[in-house]
């Protein structure tokens, strides 16, 4: 016990860079946004299943129960983080794999002439399943942003609703600009059109708190790899949604067999079980700041998130204050390091300069960072950049301390 009486009101970086063993590895890692470090409880609770259940789940004998009930608390546990029900969450592989076969899985929804609308700034893994869909004679329209501002605006979505819109599929935070948009409010106007929403909160979940029945969506997806955790994807669909869709698995699964009859096969089962090492970690993060318990995990983490809102939006700010003074850098996004408007995650170009001329000249100082599309091709195409040369994007999470900060714009003023 602490024997602390009340609340720290703001993150103990040393505390949660403690629970991060790659950290030791004397590099200031700016490529968070591709995925993050773990905390040794994941680790440990991958170690753990390999060790103790490595065998198939399902049937009752002692190991195969416990690696059975190891895989469904991982399935809970992302569930009570976003506020939903355990049926309503799959476990895949990925986003990407997850988009594709829920893009499978909605096919007959949808009829010749029906509309789905995308955007250009999407990573491809929430635009490429929805586009297939013209294979079954959808019309796809293109939400683009507004290239001066890098934003979707929402005036130009309502001039492309219409009563044939089947689909709004947007993301909740870009993983170029970082900039997030108001979920809520878009999903109230597609769903006025009569259409769904398919949300792609991979960007957004290593930064704030997500609360899928708030938002009311339809789809929601993130990428545990990208949020502490190991590498999975995992996909919630609101029950009435799943239940409809076309399973596929094979062909004994039921139609009410959720979430089991959507993807092909089961996830991978030690990860599944590892999922739970991130809310290991979320508790350990509120235990260190908050005196009062609090029974539900969702709870918890939202409070802890408010800590790391806190502390990203201390450290964007003084990145985006050398981004906006450095006359050679065009920032890619909102020039704001305000936390309610961004991610820190940031993006630019350096005038006469290749992108790719500058994360190797930072790397010699043991600084990690990348340049290219991203994955968010027709972004790239949109700003007229070159795709493979893209941007140069520097991600930080709430594990990414003063120090690197300094670090990368040192590192930066001397390559520039
Ligand atoms: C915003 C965003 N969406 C989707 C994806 C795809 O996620 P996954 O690698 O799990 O398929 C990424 C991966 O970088 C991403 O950044």
């Amino acid at each position: 016990m602490s024997g602390r009486r009340s609340d720290r009101t703001s993150l103990d970086a040393a505390f949660v860079r403690r629970q991060f063993p790659a950290l030791d590895n004397g590099w200031a890692f700016f490529e968070n946004a591709g995925g993050s470090y773990v905390p040794q409880t994941v680790i440990d609770r991958t170690v753990a299943y390999m060790t103790e259940t490595q065998v198939q789940p399902g049937a009752s004998f002692g190991p195969s129960a416990e690696a059975e009930a190891r895989m469904a608390a991982g399935q809970r546990l992302i569930a009570e983080l976003i506020n939903a029900e355990p049926d309503e969450i799959v476990v895949g592989p990925s986003t990407t794999t997850n988009t594709y076969f829920l893009g499978q899985a909605i096919r007959p929804w949808l009829k010749p002439g029906d509309e789905v609308i995308v955007t250009n700034i999407d990573h491809e893994a929430n635009q490429g399943a929805w586009r297939r869909l013209a294979e079954v004679g959808a019309t796809i329209k293109e939400w683009r942003i507004n290239l001066d501002t890098f934003d979707l605006e929402i005036e130009a979505l309502e001039k492309l609703l219409t009563d044939r819109t089947k689909l709004v599929c947007f993301t909740h935070c870009s993983n170029i600009t970082g900039s997030l948009n108001d979920v809520a409010r878009i999903t109230k106007i597609a769903h006025a059109a009569g259409a769904l929403v398919c949300v792609d909160g991979v960007a957004f979940a290593p930064h704030r708190a997500i609360d899928v029945k708030a938002l009311d969506v339809d789809f929601y997806f993130f990428s545990p790899y990208k949020v502490f955790g190991p590498h999975l994807g995992v996909m919630y669909g609101k029950r009435e949604h799943l239940l409809r869709a076309q399973g596929q698995n094979h062909f004994f699964f039921q139609k009410t067999d959720i979430p089991r009859k959507i993807p092909a096969g089961y996830p991978n089962h030690e990860l599944s079980a590892a999922l739970v090492g991130v809310g290991d970690y979320f508790d350990a993060l509120h235990r260190r700041h908050f005196v009062a318990p609090e029974n539900r995990f969702q709870k918890r983490a939202k409070r802890v998130f408010g800590l790391i809102t806190d502390y990203e939006g201390a450290i964007g700010t003084k990145f985006m204050d050398f981004l906006r003074a450095e006359p050679k850098i065009r920032v890619i996004g909102r020039p704001t390091g305000d936390a309610k408007k961004r991610a820190t995650t940031f993006s630019f170009t350096v005038k006469g300069r290749a992108s790719a001329e500058i994360p190797p000249l930072l790397e010699r100082g043991k600084i990690g960072l990348r340049n290219g599309d991203f994955y968010a091709v027709r972004l790239m195409d949109a700003l007229g950049l070159e795709r493979s040369d893209g941007v140069i994007r520097a991600s930080m999470v709430h594990y990414t301390s003063n120090d690197d900060v300094e670090r990368l714009i040192r590192g930066l003023e001397k390559a520039i």
